[in-house]
């Protein structure tokens, strides 16, 4: 038998993180980590999306409100989703008792799926509407039901889906009795305003109101933010091995990337398609001794260079004649080092294309 593809579902021990990025805030001294990671299976045909990741905006399904319900997850639902119970004024819930066929793709849990939303009025429509913040947010839905009711031989429950005032969703749609059917959209959609307004609404031939059982909502993360440029890192690395930079400030991860923890005392240059790139870098009072470095020659985009207020010593490089972009040096505060200029630095001071202050 072919084992089925999986990809996995990354569930980060929410605790473990918000607890190292507390302390962070407090001390401004660590780094936040992860101290456990699960992941649990799922087939990688579910939740697909054109572009990007999916984060979730909400995952909901409808049962009554009396006892108060609560969350379903892990082991309830196999594959450690949270399911919030959602009422509201306008609305009712069925439930049964009997089991339901939940095996398809979501493997929605069946506590979640022996209940289902109904209007309270059953002559009118069953409207579900929510607001994503970010209007430009590109969002999938996905929408779980099965016919949870007894139907007579006369009754039959069929509804057409429209959302914003008309645009169609699905039409003539019967839930399966007893049994999970999913309707999502393939492609993502948005909508101007970030409202989204979802009517159900009887066909003529419909003699049972509209149910919903479980609705999901995600919208799409582009993560266009490339890891830094190799060299680039490669080139930190070796200045922060050979100042041993590490017990003094944090740097850890990659360089540039994320925009949030990019390394202290740095600046980068994000192009659009390309790995960003370090352009400032800026080590005053970091109480760096030994002689400059060449590793800096290696960060061949760098505009601005801070090394004053150290205890720097040997010799004014000449390799930072080279650096084409390099405008802007201050070597101030070393009382050690010899201020002797290179004269092919001293010429790109006179051309006035690169200030040095010592
Ligand atoms: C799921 O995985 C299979 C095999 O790795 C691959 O051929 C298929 O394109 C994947 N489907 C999606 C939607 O990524
Ligand atoms: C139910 O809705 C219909 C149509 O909107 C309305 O005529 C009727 O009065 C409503 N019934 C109740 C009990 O509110
Ligand atoms: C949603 O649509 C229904 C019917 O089209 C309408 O009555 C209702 O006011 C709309 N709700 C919002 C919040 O736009
Ligand atoms: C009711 O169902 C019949 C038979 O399936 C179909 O021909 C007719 O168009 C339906 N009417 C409405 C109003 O949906
Ligand atoms: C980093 O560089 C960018 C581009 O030159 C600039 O707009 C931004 O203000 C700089 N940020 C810091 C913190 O220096
Ligand atoms: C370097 O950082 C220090 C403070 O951390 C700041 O005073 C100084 O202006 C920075 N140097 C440059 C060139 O921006
Ligand atoms: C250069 O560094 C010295 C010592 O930190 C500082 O006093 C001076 O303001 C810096 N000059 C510039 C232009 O950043
Ligand atoms: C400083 O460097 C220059 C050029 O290499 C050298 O000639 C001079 O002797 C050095 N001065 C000291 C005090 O080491």
């Amino acid at each position: 038998m072919k084992a089925p593809n999986v990809f996995l579902l990354l569930l980060i021990t929410v605790f473990s993180i918000f607890q190292s990025v507390q302390s962070q805030d407090e001390s401004g001294e660590t780094t936040p980590f992860i101290s456990s990671l699960e992941l649990r299976p799922f087939n990688n045909n579910s939740y697909v999306t054109q572009s990007g990741s999916l984060m979730l905006v909400s995952r909901v399904y409808f049962p009554p409100t009396d006892p108060t319900p609560s969350f379903i997850r892990y082991d309830e639902d196999i594959h450690d989703r949270i399911w919030a119970p959602y009422s509201d004024d306008k609305t009712m819930s069925l439930s049964t008792n009997l089991p339901v066929d939940t095996n398809n793709l979501y493997n929605v849990p069946q506590l979640a799926m022996k209940t289902a939303l109904i209007p309270t009025n059953a002559s009118q429509t069953l409207n579900l509407g929510w607001t994503l913040n970010d209007i430009t947010a590109q969002s999938y839905i996905y929408m779980h039901f099965a016919e949870i009711q007894n139907l007579q031989a006369n009754e039959i429950r069929e509804f057409d889906i429209t959302y914003n005032g008309g645009l169609r969703w699905f039409s003539f749609f019967r839930p399966e009795k007893l049994s999970l059917t999913t309707m999502f959209n393939p492609k993502a959609v948005s909508s101007s305003n970030g409202i989204f307004n979802f009517s159900f609404a009887m066909t003529g031939n419909s003699t049972l109101p509209p149910l919903i059982n479980a609705l999901e909502i995600y919208k799409v993360l582009d993560f266009l933010q490339l890891e830094t440029d190799q060299n680039e890192v490669s080139a930190m690395m070796n200045i922060k091995n050979t100042y041993g930079l590490s017990r003094k400030i944090s740097w850890q991860g990659d360089v540039c990337a994320p925009l949030f923890y990019r390394w202290e005392g740095l600046n980068c240059s994000y192009p659009d398609s390309d790995p960003p790139f370090v352009i400032s870098l800026n080590l005053t009072a970091s109480g760096l001794t030994g002689t400059i470095t060449p590793e800096i020659s290696k960060l061949t985009k760098l505009r601005e260079l801070d090394l004053s207020k150290n205890d720097l010593s040997g010799e004014i490089p000449a390799f930072f004649a080279d650096m084409k972009l390099l405008t802007f040096i201050n070597l101030s505060g070393n009382p050690k080092l010899n201020r002797t200029v290179p004269g092919s630095l001293q010429q790109r001071i006179e051309s006035k294309s690169l200030t040095l202050l010592l």
